[in-house]
């Protein structure tokens, strides 16, 4: 088999790339561990930047996104009792974020692909990368029906996340790790019941963090931080409503409405990159080259930002030959990661509890929060990290 940008993962970045591609006329093909089924149903992101509103639309797969998604033009912080709202759109020139799943990206996603006549393998097994330094890279794995296949391509991209087989394909002596593990997570559960509250709440209270967040006008997402290996059977439905109540409690009478509860998890925070998102013939986009911890809403965001710089790389390669923009890809790319690797860590450091915090720490935190809060300068800097700042043309 041969074609000519092997993709390995159908996440956001692995689609999305395949998707940019094929409108430019480049071939390629998926492959991907899990089902359709598997993908299509798993529970993550929900926050989407302006700019990756405007790619999936310029890109024509913004159609149910653009009736089903729900645009914010602000966000709550809520701290010592209080709600204090960033105006998002006034701060920004207008610009806002929509939240729509992204389960909901990766069926939309799918669908373009598969009606295009795109490729996707789905249930593959033992994918391993060959030959990555020379002029024809190969991917080998086992189909669903467990046949040995070799792709041969002109370029792989390492798209399968962070737990995925790319980024250990790369020589250790050729790649730099930055890592940093949080000491607590968050643990999200899904419920029935009408929205909330208008715009998403992240409130910091001395028990911990809390955020409320939506997925429709029927059911909701909220997160409330917890150790890092708390297991879901420690968190029976009396326990989160009280947990919740409690760091959610103001003197505005602002209460939570409570509904049935019908999906559990914990979530572990990490920050991590590694440099360079390159070696020889392999490209690395999204989670398998980055991660952040989820408060700034950023993760699928970044690894939509990556394929964008990627498929245009791509494209003036089969264009005209040029591999400039290829040869600046990780340079290019790194420039976003690590902007919102900072946001991330910072919006995290804010509104967390810190199992060593002291009393000192605490008062720095509410005092950042206030400022936050009350300066249009501090807000502003807030707004336009988490709506997504311009992306830099290449
Ligand atoms: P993934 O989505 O991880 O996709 C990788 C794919 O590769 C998977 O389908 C996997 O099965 C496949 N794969 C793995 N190994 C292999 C292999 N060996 N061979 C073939 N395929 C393989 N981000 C935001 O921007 N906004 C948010 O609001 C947000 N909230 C989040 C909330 C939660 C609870 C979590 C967990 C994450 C959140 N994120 C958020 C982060 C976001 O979900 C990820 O950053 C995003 O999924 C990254 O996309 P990706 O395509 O790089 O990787
Ligand atoms: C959601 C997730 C986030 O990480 C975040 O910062 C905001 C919202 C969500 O899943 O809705």
């Amino acid at each position: 088999m041969r074609t000519q940008v092997g993709i390995i993962g159908a996440g956001p970045a692995g689609l999305l790339l395949s998707h940019l591609l094929h409108l430019r006329g480049i071939e390629s093909v998926v492959i991907e561990t899990r089902s359709r089924e598997e993908i299509e149903a798993t529970l993550r992101a929900g926050v989407l930047e302006q700019g990756t509103v405007d790619l999936l639309n310029e890109s024509g797969v913004g159609e149910r996104m653009r009736r089903e998604g729900m645009p914010h033009e602000g966000i709550i912080l809520r701290f010592s009792g209080q709600s204090h709202r960033i105006h998002l759109s006034e701060l920004t020139r207008g610009r806002s974020i929509t939240v729509y799943a992204q389960h909901e990206v990766i069926r939309d996603l799918v669908k373009a692909r598969l009606d295009a006549g795109g490729q996707i393998r789905f249930g593959v097994k033992d994918v391993s990368l060959l030959d990555l330094d020379t002029q024809l890279p190969k991917l080998r794995f086992h189909d669903d029906e467990g046949a040995v296949r070799e792709l041969a391509c002109d370029y792989i991209a390492g798209c399968d996340g962070f737990h995925g087989v790319s980024r250990p394909s790369i020589p250790s002596r050729m790649r730099r790790e930055y890592t940093r593990v949080y000491p607590f997570g968050w643990f999200g559960i899904l419920l029935e019941a009408p929205p909330a509250t208008e715009e998403l709440i992240y409130a910091y209270h001395e028990r911990g963090f809390a955020l409320v967040s939506t997925r429709s006008p029927e059911i909701q997402r909220l997160y409330l931080q917890c150790h890092p290996s708390d297991e879901t059977g420690n968190w029976p439905d009396v326990r989160i409503w009280e947990e919740l109540h409690a760091r959610l409690a103001g003197s505005d009478g602002w209460r939570l409405a409570e509904g049935r509860i019908f999906q559990k998890g914990v979530i572990a925070m990490r920050s991590f990159v590694v440099e360079p998102m390159r070696y020889g013939r392999l490209f690395l986009a999204g989670d398998a080259a980055h991660i952040v911890p989820p408060t700034g809403a950023k993760g699928l965001n970044l690894a939509v930002a990556d394929v964008r710089v990627l498929a245009q790389a791509l494209a003036a390669f089969y264009a005209s030959g040029r591999a400039d923009l290829l040869e600046r890809y990780s340079e290019t790319a790194l420039k976003r990661v690590w902007r919102a690797e900072h946001f991330s860590w910072w919006m995290t450091s804010m509104l967390h509890r810190f199992h060593d915090e002291s009393p000192f720490h605490h008062r720095l935190q509410l005092s950042q929060l206030q400022y936050v809060a009350g300066s249009r300068a501090a807000a502003t800097m807030l707004a336009e990290n988490y709506v997504g700042l311009p992306f830099e043309e290449a």
